[in-house]
């Protein structure tokens, strides 16, 4: 890849429990993501995915390594510049959905495009488009809580979109599901990855793992990634 989009080199993460001694989850894990390409990184539960996402995404530092997006380094920002890159480059589809339950559905898509220079008229349009595209049109005004989980999960995927991001960061993005949801999703993706964004998904689900158009697939195990499909993306 002639220049990653975006570039994690050697990245060590550990965490402390109480007073025993650091379990090291990353150890020394490198990926480079680029656009119009999706990135699988499959794994155990508790190898670590999540916290390589997170790491991807700005959200958690790495103890040891860089981060690199559009080849700056972006690993020691400090966190007002760090929320800025997560708001304006990353769209993030959670683990947990982390949708605010007693809001309503169009609310939870803009909430992280608020503030905002946008005005009202512009943000509504581009969330109801979203949930349109979602199969989500009539639900704008329902509060999150009296959604199926499937629904849920298609309005974190349109809060995930709303900011128009470069990368799509996606953990376990099928989970709350069905089979045919799953396929469905995975096609979401596939376009997503055709417009150009780079999609990088933490996924268990052979659906998503299995699909042979979605390029790259590695697996995380005992702190370290292993290339298992390298495909030519979407
Ligand atoms: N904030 C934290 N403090 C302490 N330990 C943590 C913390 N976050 C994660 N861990 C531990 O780090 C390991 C990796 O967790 P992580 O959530 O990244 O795994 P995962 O691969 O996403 O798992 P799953 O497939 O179940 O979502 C686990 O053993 C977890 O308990
Ligand atoms: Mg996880």
């Amino acid at each position: 890849m002639a220049h990653p989009l975006l570039r994690l080199s050697s990245i060590e993460k550990g965490y402390r429990r109480g007073t025993s001694q650091e379990t090291l989850v990353l150890g020394g894990v490198s990926l480079e993501i680029g656009a119009g390409e999706i990135t699988v990184i499959k794994g155990p539960s508790g190898s670590g995915k999540t916290t390589l996402l997170s790491i991807a995404g700005c959200m958690l530092r790495p103890d040891a390594g860089r981060v690199l997006l559009d080849g700056e380094d972006v690993t020691g920002l400090p966190e007002q510049l760090q929320a800025i890159i997560r708001r304006t480059r990353f769209g993030f589809i959670f683990q947990h959905l982390n949708l605010i339950p007693d809001l309503p559905v169009l609310d939870n898509v803009v909430l992280p495009l608020l503030p905002s220079p946008i005005g009202r008229r512009e943000l509504h349009d581009r969330a109801v488009e979203l949930l349109e595209w979602l199969g989500l049109q009539g639900k704008e005004g329902l509060k999150v809580r009296d959604l199926s989980g499937g629904e849920g999960q298609r309005v974190a995927i349109a809060r995930a979109l709303i900011n128009d991001p470069d990368i799509v960061v996606a953990d376990e993005p099928t989970a709350h599901l069905d089979p045919d949801r799953s396929t469905w999703l995975v096609n979401m993706l596939l376009e997503l990855a055709s417009k150009g964004k780079a999609v990088l998904i933490a996924t268990h689900d052979p659906i998503v793992f299995l699909e042979k158009r979605v390029g790259r697939v590695f697996h995380l195990s005992d702190g370290s990634l292993h290339m298992e499909v390298e495909g030519g993306g979407p």
